[in-house]
């Protein structure tokens, strides 16, 4: 399989990737830009531990072709807080325990700030779209009151 050059703007930045055709999203990531904040779970589209933002959604990384991306915008769980040391919705899930291995954190954290970003406070709604954000620690009601949290806090940006 040959290989394909990927341009994208990640996290902020213009950065250029020469990458197997066949590569995933998930592993250009990783192993090739180094952010290993973005987790690999089940490799099937199922967990969510993967979700990064593409073009301002949220999506499973390890169902992306690394080479449909090109030209896109990717912010991984790294880029979340800008220049800021801590994303509205990282903080709240420090302060109300909404993280315990955090193997889920960076995908939920991801999907959440999405959420937020797209005016989606309500908890109902909120529950169903982190429906694909698999948690095996938390029960999910410290996630859940950690973006109640997020979603109070004014003029976070
Ligand atoms: S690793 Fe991508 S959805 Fe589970
Ligand atoms: S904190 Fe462990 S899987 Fe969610």
């Amino acid at each position: 399989m040959g290989s394909v050059t990927v341009s994208l703007v990640l996290n902020g930045e213009q950065r250029t990737f020469e990458v197997p055709a066949g590569r995933r999203l998930l592993d250009l990531l990783r192993d090739d830009a180094g952010l290993t904040g973005t987790k690999e779970g089940c490799g099937a589209g199922e967990c969510g531990a993967c979700t990064v933002l593409l073009n301002g959604l949220p999506v499973p990384s390890c169902l992306v072709l690394a080479a449909s991306c090109e030209g896109a915008d990717v912010v991984t769980v790294e880029g979340l807080g800008g220049d800021r040391p801590l994303h509205p919705l990282q903080r709240a899930m420090v302060e109300r325990g909404g993280v315990q291995c955090g193997f889920c954190t960076p995908g939920v954290v991801t999907t959440g700030a999405a959420l937020l970003e797209h005016g989606i406070t309500e908890p109902l709604e909120q529950g169903r779209r982190l429906a694909g954000n698999l948690c095996r620690c938390t029960g999910y009601s410290k996630i859940f009151e950690a973006l109640q949290a997020a979603a109070r806090e004014p003029g976070d940006d």
